[in-house]
């Protein structure tokens, strides 16, 4: 009977020395100046660091203090290096929220993220120039991401018909990986769009023109380097359009005088 109360009491003091270690080094803890980064979210991040292969990220340290580790200030040297975990830390309760990644030219070799999901307030991610392979992973679409950049990358299969329901998207770019097939009507969901970049992909057929005259926010629609077929259409309806890089074949009427095609 004692030696169970012993054993039950050591297990008692190690799961506490463990869960205490974890509270104060590992996140849910840290109270810096900066505020503290919920302990669901950090082992978000562990999970997402895995997904990536994102090897370097110290969790001894506080995610959301704007330590060069998770901040890191921009470097002449390397302009191209983003290394940023953007954190909005004016919740009550000295409470941070994860809103941003910026992982920009690390070389990265693993997948898009599916743990984002487990971000709740992420908004913007960027992952300009890695490895990354694989798709858009269909967790994303219960985010609420505004920022999707994820070009110079090796994503390939067709572009997922669910980027669609990612209705809160503002700014998508998958140009330079290896999508192929056609453009999804699918993508004429996103109403808020103001930037459509899918450059330089594998992409080809009749582009859904009636549902890309909906995106009537774009301002850029860069489509050139594909290899898209069908008549020549016409984004009468997108009046705001300003940047289009187009496979020549793009027509534009009405008010569209400004428009570039470069
Ligand atoms: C990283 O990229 C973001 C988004 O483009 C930008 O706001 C930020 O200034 C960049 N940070 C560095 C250190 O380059
Ligand atoms: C941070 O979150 C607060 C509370 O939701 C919001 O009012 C504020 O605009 C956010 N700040 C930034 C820089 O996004
Ligand atoms: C992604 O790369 C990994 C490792 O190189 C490979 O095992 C996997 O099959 C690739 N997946 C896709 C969809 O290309
Ligand atoms: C996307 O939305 C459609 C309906 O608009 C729904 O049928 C589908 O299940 C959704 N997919 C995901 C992955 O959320
Ligand atoms: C364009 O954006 C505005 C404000 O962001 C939004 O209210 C509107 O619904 C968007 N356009 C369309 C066609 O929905
Ligand atoms: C582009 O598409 C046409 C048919 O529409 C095809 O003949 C041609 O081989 C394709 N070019 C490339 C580079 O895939």
């Amino acid at each position: 009977m004692s030696i169970i109360l012993y054993i039950n009491l050591r297990l008692f003091f190690t799961l506490t020395f463990i869960l205490s270690k974890l509270l104060l080094n590992e996140g849910a803890g840290i109270q810096a100046q900066a505020g503290y980064l919920p302990l669901d979210e950090v082992y978000a991040l562990r999970e997402i660091g895995g997904q990536l292969g994102k090897k370097d990220w110290d969790f001894s340290l506080n995610p959301c203090d704007g330590n060069p580790n998770w901040a890191t200030p921009q470097n002449a040297v390397m302009p191209r290096y983003n290394n940023t975990v953007e954190c909005n830390c004016s919740y009550p309760g000295n409470v941070c929220h994860v809103v941003s990644l910026f992982l920009m030219g690390q070389d990265l070799d693993g997948v898009l993220p599916p743990s984002l999901a487990k971000l709740p307030y992420i908004k913007n991610i960027d992952l300009t120039r890695n490895y990354l392979n694989g798709t858009i992973p269909p967790e994303w679409t219960s985010t609420k991401l505004e920022y999707l950049s994820v070009p110079v990358n090796r994503l390939s299969g067709r572009i997922p018909l669910l980027l669609g329901n990612i209705t809160s998207l503002v700014y998508l770019n998958l140009e330079s990986n290896m999508f192929f097939g056609t453009v999804p009507a699918e993508l004429g969901k996103l109403k808020y769009l103001t930037n459509l970049v899918l450059r330089a992909n594998n992409l080809y057929g009749v582009l859904p023109i009636s549902e890309l005259n909906r995106l009537t926010n774009l301002t850029e629609l860069c489509l050139s380097s594909n290899n898209f077929s069908g008549n020549i259409p016409s984004l009468k309806s997108l009046t705001k359009l300003q940047k289009l890089r187009s496979a020549s074949r793009i027509s534009i009427r009405g008010s569209l005088h400004q428009a570039k095609d470069i």
